[in-house]
């Protein structure tokens, strides 16, 4: 670390996802207006930085993950004059905004996109990634495709273009046609959007699924083939395109010719499904210059078996193992940044926690305690900060994304029982971060005016912004405090981390330590009482700092009792 750490080491994100944040004219999705009505809210709870998912204009085939104009606004959400009046009202309150970067993929709607299909020999051929079908066969035949890879979204990744007889790599839905980084003007186009959006004032970027723009490609242009899958005709092709050859290369090029020379408000943070300890402290180490963290996925990806919708429950000791490996592995070098939740993970306090009414305050606030007492960047999902839980779905009709139902339709045709299918998307959709904020308890939660494009959980008559603003011991108050700790306390930005109990099946403990001043945080993340004068002796007469229920017993934990202390030295 430097003598002076950057800023973002004491600051906290939280990200907003346009669509289900705010609406302000009442169509049933939310906008920037909606956004700008809840700014206080933001500088309330403390946070330093906004994540704004994408607004560009989108055909919405992923809810804008699926962009069709880098330089400007969806009407959906509004218009640039509005983005600027965001930028504007962040910034006067301390704020600052990260915008959402998509450029592993395009929307096909792009102009780009729709230029490279027109002909093979169009000049904007080469910047996606155009291949014949599999040697020998026909075009559209089973098993054609170039190679055997499963889209993240269910089916192959290649779509076959009838005009030419080529199929294109999309590696999420085919509406998403991957770029091809190989080509120099790709690379410069993108440097030049993100250019001008630093230069209106955006504080920097996340890096949507940003390990995946270098693909193995051999001399002869040709991808290669991964391993099978069980249960579906495809491969994995994860090998060909996660961290490859160039990703150091391309990420350094874009450092160079995007940031360097800028003022140091800026943060960048790459999405990165994949990457090992290892390879994220070479993306984070600031002498190399590629990006100043990295969302990594080990610990929310270690209550299922080989995919998402095959869910079993957590094991404590894997995800402290997870965790601690993460917190040494870029103590020296580089920087963590540290989430449960986002708009691709279901919610934290149903998945992680316990949403029953009994302990769902209680488990929300241990497990925000143990997450922000962590080193490194913390990131609030909307909604996290009040206790969202996820939504009760029951049937079909009620889910929106695209991953969602390309899974129901791909596991049912392959002979997965639909109520089981059903089950496993109840509990891991991406669809139960979706569902809009709960700012009050009126009948759309006070996030429209008109018909919410996706139901309105219905637990937020008592689950609301409105009535956690006026309770001191809300999750939301709760929120504000380790927030507020963390800019005050040196020794929570940058202590050194020491996993504590690494076998306890219930008590999360560790200590931060700074200049020889230590915080130790206990957290009992489970439903029954625990012993902790027998755990941890130290900790009994040790002052409370902070904790996320009253004072009562220092010898012994509660139900989702966590504690930040700091004994005596
Ligand atoms: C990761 C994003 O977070 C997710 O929402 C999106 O569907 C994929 N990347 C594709 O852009």
């Amino acid at each position: 670390m430097p003598e002076q750490p950057p800023w973002w080491t004491r600051a906290v994100v939280y990200q907003v996802y346009p669509r289900s944040f705010q609406d302000s004219d009442g169509d049933g999705i939310g906008d920037l207006g909606g956004i700008l009505q809840r700014l206080d809210h933001l500088a309330d709870l403390g946070v330093d930085v906004v994540w704004l998912s994408p607004v560009y204009p989108s055909p919405q085939a992923d809810n804008g993950y699926d962009i069709s104009d880098y330089e400007d606004v969806d009407p959906l959400f509004g218009t640039l004059g509005q983005f600027d009046e965001l930028i504007a009202g962040l910034h006067a309150r301390g704020i600052r905004l990260v915008m959402d970067l998509v450029v592993n993929h395009t929307s096909d709607e792009h102009p780009w996109f729709v230029e490279s299909r027109s002909s093979p020999d169009s000049p904007k051929r080469d910047w996606y990634w155009w291949r014949p079908p599999r040697p020998g066969m026909a075009p559209g035949a089973p098993g054609a495709e170039p190679t055997n890879w499963h889209s993240f979204f269910s089916g192959p990744t290649w779509e076959l273009d009838p005009a030419s007889g080529e199929y294109y790599l999309h590696l999420f839905a085919a509406k998403q046609p991957d770029l091809n980084w190989e080509n120099p003007e790709v690379r410069q186009a993108v440097y030049a959007m993100m250019r001008r959006w630093l230069d209106r004032g955006v504080d920097g970027f996340r890096m949507d699924v940003i390990n995946m723009i270098s693909k193995d490609v051999a001399p002869d242009g040709s991808l290669h083939d991964g391993p099978p899958l069980p249960g579906v005709p495809y491969g994995d092709g994860s090998a060909s395109f996660l961290c490859g050859p160039r990703i150091h290369e391309f990420l350094q090029e874009m450092h160079r010719e995007v940031f360097a020379g800028r003022p140091d408000r800026l943060l960048t943070v790459g999405e990165m499904p994949g990457v090992t300890v290892e390879q994220a402290r070479l993306f984070t180490d600031p002498a190399r210059g590629e990006v100043d963290m990295v969302f990594q996925f080990e610990h929310v990806g270690l209550d299922f078996d080989e995919s998402k919708w095959r869910p079993r429950p957590l094991r404590m000791r894997d995800l402290k193992a997870s965790f601690g490996r993460w917190q040494a592995g870029l103590a020296e070098v580089g920087w963590n940044s540290l989430y449960w939740d986002n708009h691709d993970q279901p919610r934290a306090v149903s998945r992680f926690g316990d949403d029953s009414p009994r302990h769902r305050r209680d488990s929300a606030t241990c497990l925000a305690t143990l997450l922000h007492l962590h080193r490194g960047t913390p990131y609030v999902y909307q909604g996290e900060e009040i206790g969202m839980a996820n939504f009760p779905f029951t049937a079909l009709e009620q889910f929106r994304d695209v991953e969602s139902l390309n899974h129901h339709v791909q596991a049912v045709a392959h002979g997965a029982d639909a109520g089981e299918v059903l089950a496993a998307m109840r509990r891991m959709s991406r669809d139960n971060a979706r569902t809009p904020v709960q700012w009050d308890a009126s009948p759309n939660a006070g996030f429209t005016t008109g018909t919410p494009w996706i139901a309105v959980n219905p637990d937020h008559a008592e689950w609301n912004a409105q009535a956690q603003r006026a309770d001191p011991d809300s999750v939301f108050a709760h929120h504000r405090r380790l927030i507020a700790l963390r800019h005050e306390d040196p020794v929570v930005a940058l202590g050194d981390f020491t996993m504590l109990l690494p076998e306890h099946d219930e008590v999360y403990a560790f200590t931060r330590s700074l200049d020889g001043d230590t915080l130790l945080v206990v957290c009992n993340l489970g439903g029954s009482a625990q012993d902790l004068a027998g755990l941890l002796p130290e900790a009994v007469g040790a002052g409370v700092v902070l904790g996320n229920m009253p004072e009562d017993d220092p010898a012994v934990l509660r139900p989702w009792e966590a504690r930040v202390l700091r004994p005596a030295r």
